[in-house]
């Protein structure tokens, strides 16, 4: 590592970077950003060395000018766009956002959500969503996919992007990163890993003005080096691992330096701990200087301009000429980008037959065409669905949780009179796009109509919608069932009296509620929306047999609704995407079996576990530019960990999920690979892969288990693995326990199967902050495995 001293630091010419912490006393802990350059050169590490040489040979060919512009985004049909160099053959880069599908689009599919795919705990349903994902992309001249995500984590329940991505585990939304990589770039398209790092709450996520005109910059989430490593980081690194052609950075500061300028987690952390070979792409609009975000490691700057929708004037594009010209920013540096760019666009051989950009990406973008500076060959309008439907309906079938279940409420069984109600069961009245930005951020936080996908640069452009409502009617009129539905919201609010139904309750009642997120607002509390916990509480009060779905962005406060004896069934569907209503109304009639599980913890009360935003009115009207400071103190101990540390039992644990049958986890065996303690307590030093060591991917015990259907019916189980480190070893503020493996079997009624599970190095390791290494413990380690954080009914200990 080569870390320059203060003098040089400041001699680089741009913004103060990562040592100006003492200044804020208390956040000392939390603010150790100190200053790593010069930015480490890609060599190809790793498998990439033939597109490696491939990219030098490109780069060759380039004048200076040229090369800037291949690292400075332009205008353009794509979301991002780097400009095409003819005479190389190169027809420019067309980045599209975004984690649910190709956003910029018509023709294309809006899959469920990253919280989905998640609560599938199924690998293979989160390598095929992207792998599909990834052939609509391709399809569309798409490039670069904005996807997927792994920060927000979700340290925030309010988070208003938690949904984008997969949980607030990092194990669970390591896998996730993983697949999801590895689909998307099967496809030939390159995946974008974002966004790193600390990006947890949208308030404050950009600087802003006061009423003085006085910028008040961004939030900074100030986190210590071990939580870093433990919890937000940990994600990333199996994105790496995987191969992720790019990382975007993020717009807040991370321990006071500008996610997109800050050497220590650019150049330190992603490119020389991780061995990061790909290239760091800005988040639009993240860039506030030039030599110190391209020294810290930037590689990219997207749009390419100061502002979100003007790509000029630019920090970078001519100004990056002239930092190289005077001495600022080694040519070098600009070399790197370039190889950093082109080499996964070799690897995914993006150079031979990749379609142009779809001509139905530019009408939908944010600029006017008539302004573009460059001219860009479109290609025609294709559809590029291809049956993926029917993938989007199973993996949201295989994502909704079954919470409650009393007296088998479900499945229905050919239900004589069925009442459907709630404004989220029908369809959405506003349009099918949520991402005006004209409209605001609340675009489509319309009142009447389903909700199957978020806002924001996250959402999709439906090209169709399968509604609840209309999905129940079709399937209940094959059991000639009195279907009868009111869904305005303050009709239901009424005596249901005069909600006109037949004579008596229906038998079964199903009520829709929904729970809006968006990129760019919070969440301003955890409450099913529309005052929909209440009207649940009325209708219960006529139907003993009323059964809630949730189409909602994560954690809602379930308890009154839970505790209520007429509220006989709960499902979290979450975002599910296009086919929401066939996928619910499979697992409502039993035609799949629920196996979707909570990809985070429910409370009993509201509050427990909630760590608050960082916003006050002070804060909205402060005069001091850095008084937006997030001190993640509570360290790794978020969502499970913390009902764990402090021994509350929530409402609905981590990992938890029902089924129409039962399972039964026994015999649990867990083996050293290598003699218990014969292996080092840190990783042999070997030169680092993408992933870091390489020697922390590799399995030291191996655990399994037998799990078994001990019901009537075929289902999936999930039995899943947590570590527990010995605390006393660990240090203060360890989890009492992690989760470390998974699985998703499918078992016939009374068949079973062994189970295994293989626990990595880093699995089983703690980060030593005075060593800046992964630690083995030497004492005894906790394995346990169940069927959900609070059912581990199968343990033992082991010295690894
Ligand atoms: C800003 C968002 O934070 C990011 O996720 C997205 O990819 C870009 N805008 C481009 O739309």
């Amino acid at each position: 590592m080569t870390s320059l001293t203060l003098k040089n630091v400041l001699l680089l010419g741009g913004t103060l970077v990562g040592v100006s912490q003492a200044q804020f006393g208390s956040h000392e802990l939390y603010t150790s950003s100190p200053p790593v350059y010069p930015s480490p050169n890609a060599t190809g590490t790793g498998g990439w060395q033939d597109a490696f040489a491939r990219a030098q040979a490109f780069l060759a060919e380039l004048s200076l000018e040229e090369k800037v512009e291949m690292v400075t985004g332009t205008t353009g049909p794509c979301a991002g766009n780097i400009k095409p160099i003819e005479r190389l053959n190169f027809n420019g880069l067309c980045l599209q956002d975004g984690p649910a599908g190709i956003r910029q689009a018509i023709y294309a599919s809006v899959f469920p959500a990253g919280v989905v795919a998640a609560a599938s705990w199924d690998r293979s349903l989160m390598y095929h969503r992207s792998l599909l994902m990834g052939r609509e992309f391709r399809g569309k001249g798409a490039h670069v996919a904005l996807m997927p995500v792994a920060g927000p984590l979700g340290r925030h329940a309010q988070g208003g992007r938690n949904w984008e991505g997969f949980s607030p585990d990092p194990y669970l939304t390591g896998v996730g990163m993983e697949e999801s990589v590895r689909g998307m770039q099967a496809a030939g398209v390159q995946a974008t890993s974002k966004h790193y790092i600390g990006n947890e709450q949208e308030i404050q996520r950009n600087p802003s003005s006061n009423s003085s005109n006085q910028t008040i910059e961004a939030l900074s989430s100030n986190i210590d080096d071990r939580t870093m490593h433990e919890l937000y980081l940990w994600p990333f690194a199996n994105a790496v691992h995987a191969g992720t052609a790019s990382i975007m950075c993020s717009y807040q500061r991370l321990n006071t330096s500008y996610g997109c300028q800050n050497s220590k987690s650019l150049n330190g952390i992603l490119k020389e701990e991780l061995g990061f070979q790909g290239y760091v792409m800005s988040d639009w609009g993240a860039v506030h200087a030039g030599v110190a975000t391209a020294n810290a490691g930037l590689d990219m700057n997207m749009p390419g301009g100061i502002g979100f929708l003007d790509p000029t004037p630019s920090f970078w594009g001519a100004n990056l000429t002239t930092a190289v010209n005077n001495g600022s920013v080694a040519e070098s540096r600009v070399d790197d980008m370039v190889l950093r760019i082109m080499t996964p666009y070799f690897y995914l051989g993006q150079d031979e037959d990749f379609p142009f950009v779809d001509e139905s990406s530019s009408v939908i973008n944010f600029f006017d065409p008539a302004t573009w500076t460059y001219n860009y060959t479109l290609g025609p309008v294709v559809d590029v669905r291809d049956g993926h439907a029917q993938l989007i309906r199973d993996l949201a079938s295989a994502g909704t949780v079954l919470l409650k279940n009393t007296n088998n409420a479900l499945p229905l069984r050919a239900p004589r009179y069925l009442g459907v109600f709630g404004n989220d069961a029908t369809e959405p009245e506003d349009g099918l796009y949520s991402l005006n930005l004209l409209a605001g951020i609340d675009a489509g936080n319309y009142e009447d109509g389903t909700l199957a996908i978020g806002g924001g640069s996250g959402t999709g452009r439906f090209t169709y919608i399968v509604p609840p409502l209309e999905a129940i009617k079709r399937r209940s009129s094959q059991d000639g069932t009195l279907l009868q539905y009111v869904l305005n919201n303050d009709k239901l609010a009424q005596n249901p009296y005069f909600w006109n139904l037949a004579p008596t309750p229906p038998e079964v009642c199903i009520f829709f509620a929904k729970t809006w997120c968006t990129e760019g607002a919070d969440r301003p509390n955890l409450d099913l929306e529309w005052n929909a916990t209440a009207l649940i509480a009325n209708l219960a009060s006529i139907c003993n047999n009323t059964i809630v779905v949730t189409h909602s962005c994560g954690i809602n406060d379930l308890a009154p609704i839970a505790a209520n004896p007429n509220v006989t069934a709960i499902l979290a569907a979450h975002y599910p995407g296009q086919e929401t209503g066939n996928s619910i109304v499979n697992i409502l009639y039993g035609d799949v079996n629920p196996s979707g599980h909570l990809p985070y913890t429910i409370g009993r009360n509201v509050s427990d576990g909630v760590i608050p935003l960082v916003n006050s009115t002070e804060l909205l009207n402060t005069t001091d530019p850095n008084a937006w400071q997030a001190d993640f103190t509570e360290g790794q101990l978020i969502d499970y960990r913390h009902f764990d540390a402090r021994n509350i039992t929530p409402l609905y644990h981590f990992g938890y999920g029902l089924s129409y049958t039962t399972f039964n986890v026994s015999d649990l065996s867990v083996t050293n690979v290598d003699a218990a303690g014969s292996v080092p307590r840190l990783p042999p030093a070997l030169p680092v892969q993408p992933g870091g060591n390489p020697t922390l991917w590799s399995t030291l015990l191996r655990a399994t288990v037998t799990v078994a259907n001990t019901g009537e019916v075929a289902g999936a189980v999930v039995p899943q693995l947590y570590v527990s480190l010995p605390q006393a070893e660990a240090g203060p503020g360890t989890p009492v326990k992690t989760l470390r493996g998974f699985d998703k079997v499918y078992l016939e009624p009374g068949e079973s199967a062994e189970v295994g599970f293989d626990l990595l190095r880093r699995d089983l390791s703690f980060w030593d902050v005075g060593a800046q290494q992964w630690r083995l413990p030497t004492g005894a380690v906790q394995v346990a495995v169940g069927l959900h954080a609070g059912d581990l009914s199968e343990s033992t200990s082991v010295t690894v």
